[in-house]
């Protein structure tokens, strides 16, 4: 991917975190998912008072697009003020392991979104269970 589109979905991601709803934790994160024909489509996180009800950024902007019937997905980014960006929490990586194992995830630091970490889904969440077997 080249870098100006991968600075592109940084910028969709850390433009939604704007949108944010995160009155407990105060900890906005943001993210930005690429189909394979180029639309993007972003999410931010959510929280409840009854706070394990929260949603992240990831699954808001994953749950969002699956609804509008993408399917294939290139790259998701994430962007939260964490040194070196926010690493997506488990449920996150179950998620996308399921849904957008194909995509890169490519984290920034939303104070400083020029350095990009990049990784695979495959090596958040080795040998993950995607599937529900026959009995
Ligand atoms: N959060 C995300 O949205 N994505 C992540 O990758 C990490 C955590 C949210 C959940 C909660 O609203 C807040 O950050 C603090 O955990």
């Amino acid at each position: 991917m080249a870098a100006s589109n991968k600075f592109a979905l940084i910028t969709a991601a850390s433009k939604a975190r704007r949108r944010a709803v995160a009155p407990y934790s105060k900890f906005k994160v943001g993210a930005a998912l690429l189909t394979r024909s180029g639309e993007i489509i972003t999410g931010a996180n959510v929280e409840s008072a009854s706070y394990g009800l929260t949603c992240c950024a990831e699954r808001v902007a994953l749950f969002s697009a699956l609804t509008q019937g993408m399917r294939e997905f290139t790259a998701i980014a994430v962007v939260a003020p964490a040194p070196a960006g926010p690493m997506p929490c488990g449920a996150c990586r179950q998620l996308l392991a399921e849904y957008a194992p194909a995509a890169e995830v490519w984290v920034a630091d939303s104070r400083s979104l020029r350095t990009i970490r990049s990784f695979f889904v495959q090596d958040l969440l080795p040998l993950a269970f995607v599937e529900v077997p026959p009995i």
